[in-house]
């Protein structure tokens, strides 16, 4: 099997995983992975943050947005414009976004920050404990980081999501932080 196959074959095999948690469970988990988060120091010095908005049997987030909306932090959310590109877009508040063509809650607008983000919250299907990320297969995230300045990338994802290796290539850009329900995985060298 080729890297592309492999990679798809595993996108496959954790989604379905995935999706086999029951709402209550994701939900109570995601709270933990909250809590975690709250203990990352990193968030008492962020003023700029952006953050995924979930969707189907992701890690929930939107706790996570209005406490972040609440604190007054300046805040911004993916949208998705054509195969490769994305966006971060301002949030002010959770009743700007809409569905888009797939359900996903997204910002009207297509008006982008411009600025370097303290801190973006990340998701994704397969991760490593060496903070290596398998995204949804577009690539979306990897481009987005090569192209905007973020100072700490934090994934998030449930133990399940958690794998020994993972197929990458040069272009997969790898976390700083990783959150399960478990644990805080710090893949930064503290010197
Ligand atoms: N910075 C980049 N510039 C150009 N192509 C990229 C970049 N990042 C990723 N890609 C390409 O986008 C495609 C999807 O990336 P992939 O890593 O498989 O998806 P995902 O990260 O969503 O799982 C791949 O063909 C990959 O080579
Ligand atoms: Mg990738």
């Amino acid at each position: 099997m080729n890297l592309l196959e492999q990679k798809k074959q595993l996108r496959k095999t954790i989604k379905q995983q995935r999706s086999m948690l029951s709402k209550a469970d994701r939900t109570k988990m995601s709270q933990q992975i909250n809590q975690f988060l709250d203990e990352i120091p990193e968030f008492n010095q962020a003023k700029s943050i952006f953050c995924y908005i979930s969707y189907l049997s992701e890690v929930e987030t939107r706790p996570l947005i209005s406490a972040f909306l609440e604190q007054k932090l300046s805040m911004a959310v993916p949208k998705i414009i054509g195969k490769t590109e994305m966006l971060a877009v301002p949030l002010t508040d959770l009743s700007e976004l809409e569905p888009d063509k797939m359900g996903i809650l997204t910002p009207k607008t297509n008006q982008a920050v411009p600025d370097p983000f303290d801190i973006a919250i990340t998701p994704g299907l397969g991760f490593t404990e060496r903070g290596e990320r398998l995204g949804y297969g577009r690539g979306y995230y990897d481009r987005w980081f090569a192209n905007n300045k973020v100072k700490t990338k934090i994934g998030v994802a449930f133990e399940l999501q958690i794998v020994d290796d993972l197929p990458l290539e040069d272009t997969d850009m790898p976390l700083d932080i990783l959150v399960t329900e478990k644990r805080i995985i710090d893949l930064r060298s503290h010197s």
